[in-house]
């Protein structure tokens, strides 16, 4: 079979390598994809013109799968989703994997998935929906001064110790930039009256959810999804996996779309994966069900764990970057296979095989990440050094010097931020970890930075 894979960034490029070890699948093309997909076994770019939210550049990729006879489509990111290119391809005909535009709003709209959550006794943070900034402030000055508001009167006993730190979530999608920790009424008023007031987010923070902060450790659950209205729905959750999200060593600096990830999460207890089950997974399905909604794609919890309780703080609806490559190296099932049991409701009887041992997968950056830093540079590989580690390399940021499109050649120069991740097996977490550093030491580009302690955090 053909399959299209959409999007650019290192998740795509694990979705292209693993979907290119199917026997079953002949072609796999990347829109647009990066310089990393474009050197992949049976994987051709395609060039993209405009943006692959936008109706017209979806339109013009639903020609292509149609032209193309392409019997699979993979939606990487949300963004696409959220602007219903699901609803489109599906009316034409044709398999791709995700939920539709509807289903969708469990990632585009805090409000949304957090009533959701509520009406389906999936567990997470007490938090209130706000849609003026007046009651905003108003519950916001409450909290802080403990005069007024509280969450104490919501369902669930109050935790020992009132959290002092309030959560402030901006409804819509705003790429990573919609959440906001607020310790004091100053840093909280200041929060409200960005999203709020000044719309510094435009129409995703005129909708805000205020949450009670909860301290734990977190971890990521992908999970396959089966669900269409009036089917039994099934889904299917991989390994575990933990992102670390902050720019330096020690969980330190700003946060970023991702600085390294493992998988599986060594401190993910028995206790913790069966309430996972119970709390979050098996509620989240009802849900999904009674509504009525058609989601056959992905879906990613992302969870809090305290006291081996778990508490979802969100969903997204696609595969997280990084994790997908820390996940995707160890599953031993066919991937090509699994989309298409997701696709015609077998999943429930998908033979989903994890292979031992566990992965990491630091990210590579140019150094000034997440602010300014320099394009251009080139990547240079010392290739028996690393296949001497067994790492493989995700390039996310890395563009061919020469060509668009099928046309690309040359060898690689970074595009962006984050530029690639080695992601590295072993029997256990410490040697995963020990080879994918290795990795990294046979990868330079000019100011070429990572974290050291993917991982050991
Ligand atoms: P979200 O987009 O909802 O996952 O929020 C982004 C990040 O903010 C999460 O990965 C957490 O690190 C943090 N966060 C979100 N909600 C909470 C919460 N209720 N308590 C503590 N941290 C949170
Ligand atoms: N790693 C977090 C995300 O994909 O949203």
């Amino acid at each position: 079979m053909n399959v299209l894979v959409i999007g650019s960034g290192g998740r795509e490029h694990a979705l292209v390598w693993k979907l290119a070890q199917s026997a079953e699948v002949k072609k796999v093309f990347a829109a647009p994809g990066n310089g990393g997909t474009a050197g992949e076994a049976k994987c051709t770019n395609i060039a993209v013109d405009g943006d692959i939210s936008e109706e017209k550049t979806q339109t013009g990729l639903l020609e292509f799968a149609k032209q193309e006879h392409i019997d699979l489509t993979i939606i990487g990111p949300e963004a696409p989703l959220a602007e219903g290119i699901v609803d489109r391809f599906r009316a034409e005909g044709l398999a791709v994997v995700g939920p539709d535009k509807n289903a969708a709003r469990l990632e585009t709209s805090k409000a949304f998935s957090k009533s959701f959550m509520e009406r389906y006794g999936v567990r997470t943070a007490r938090g209130k929906i706000f849609r003026g900034h007046d009651a905003a402030l108003r519950f916001v000055q409450g909290y802080f001064k403990g005069t007024g508001f509280s969450f104490k009167d919501e369902a669930e006993p109050p935790p020992e110790k009132k959290p002092s730190s309030l959560v402030i979530k901006a409804d819509g999608l705003a790429a990573g930039k919609g959440v906001i920790i607020a310790a004091s009424l100053a840093e909280a008023e200041g929060a409200l009256a960005s999203f709020m007031r000044d719309k510094t987010l435009g129409e995703a923070g005129t909708t805000v959810v205020l949450e009670e902060c909860i301290e734990g450790t977190e971890i990521s659950v992908l999970a396959a999804l089966s669900a269409s209205p009036g089917k039994k729905p099934c889904i299917l959750p991989f390994v575990s996996a933990r992102d670390h999200k902050r720019r330096f060593d020690g969980a330190k600096g700003p946060n970023t779309g991702g600085m390294g990830a493992i998988a599986p999460v060594p401190d993910f207890s028995e206790i913790a994966q069966k309430d996972f089950r119970t709390a979050v997974l098996e509620p989240t399905l009802k849900g999904i069900s009674a509504e009525g909604m058609e989601y056959r794609g992905f879906i990613f919890f992302g969870l809090m764990i305290r006291k081996n309780r778990c508490y979802l703080l969100e969903y997204n609806v696609r595969l997280g970057d990084p994790e997908t490559q820390a996940v995707l190296p160890l599953l031993d099932s066919d991937f090509a296979e699994l989309c298409k049991a997701m696709l015609d409701h077998s999943l429930d009887n998908f033979p989903l095989v994890w292979k031992e041992g566990a992965v990491c997968a630091p990210v590579a950056v140019a150094a000034g990440y997440p602010g300014a830093y320099d394009k251009g540079d080139p990547i240079t590989i010392d290739r028996p050094a690393l296949q001497e580690t067994g790492a493989k390399l995700f390039f996310a940021g890395a563009a061919a010097t020469a060509g668009t499109g099928a046309a690309v050649s040359g060898p690689l120069i970074t595009s962006g931020g984050r530029v690639l991740s080695a992601s590295a097996w072993g029997v256990n977490a410490v040697e995963a970890r020990e080879r994918a550093y290795r990795a990294l030491k046979a990868v330079s580009f000019a100011d070429m930075d990572y974290r050291t302690d993917i991982g050991r955090e």
